[in-house]
């Protein structure tokens, strides 16, 4: 099966943003994990945009690769995202073809190489990616769908957004996500009380109006 299949088959679709994990090594050699948007163009090339103040850019940037990680478990975005706590070396395994690591309890990894690097904007940069190698973990075992999982993933989302607004003192955008994520947390408390998403929810909350009060404090 050619590339491009492949690439369809794990959900990728042609100018699509679709959300994976991408694992760099630090430069003391550590390896780090951050979730970021993929598109996949025409040619099959994997095209990221992550804002120049992340590990992940200036990974890359310093290696000339990355491993894209597919899961859509919440509590790895959610780990990732904010690092709380730092990820467990454990979790991670050395790339075969490109200086990376990748998580080791995901469906797939894919090893990829930087093609091009261009400025995107203000603040951020525009990575395009070529695939050297996909690897399918045998184990995969099909999930159901559950409604707590993809919204926990979209609120984290919108704390990252929520993050940068503050800092921005954007606060009618940021009211409006705050907003949001109140109404998810009431649907996650109802159909996945006393569980791992319902905690992700009640931590993010707690998160954002540290975040929130920290600001207000400053002005
Ligand atoms: C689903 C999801 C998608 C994200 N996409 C991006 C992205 O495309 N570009 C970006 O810079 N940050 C993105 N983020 C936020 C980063 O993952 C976050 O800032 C992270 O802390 C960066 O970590 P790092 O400094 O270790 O690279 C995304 C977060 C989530 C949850």
């Amino acid at each position: 099966m050619d590339l491009i299949n492949k690439l369809h088959q794990l959900g990728f679709l042609d100018n699509v943003i679709v959300e994976a994990i991408i694992s760099t090594y630090n430069l003391n050699g550590e390896p780090n994990a951050a979730p970021m948007g993929i598109i996949m163009n025409k040619e099959g090339q994997l095209l990221i945009r992550p804002f120049i103040n992340t590990r992940t850019y200036q990974n890359i940037v310093r290696n000339g690769c990355a491993v894209i990680n597919i899961t859509s478990k919440a509590e790895l975005y959610y780990q990732t995202t904010f690092k709380d706590e730092k990820i467990p070396l454990k979790w991670f395994e050395s790339a075969k073809l490109v200086n990376a690591p990748y998580l080791k309890h995901v469906d797939a990894h894919l090893e990829t190489s930087v093609i091009n690097i261009q400025q995107y904007g203000k603040d951020r940069a525009e990575i395009l990616l070529k695939v050297e190698m996909i690897d399918l973990k045998d184990e995969c075992i099909p999930q159901v769908y559950c409604r707590a999982n993809f919204i926990v993933i979209e609120s984290i989302i919108h704390a990252t957004r929520i993050q940068a607004f503050l800092s921005q003192k954007r606060f009618t955008e940021l009211e409006r996500l705050m907003e949001m994520i109140q109404y998810y947390n009431g649907i996650v408390q109802r159909i996945a009380p006393n569980s791992i998403y319902s905690t992700i929810m009640l931590n993010l909350i707690e998160k954002v109006n540290g975040w929130k009060s920290n600001i207000k404090g400053r002005v």
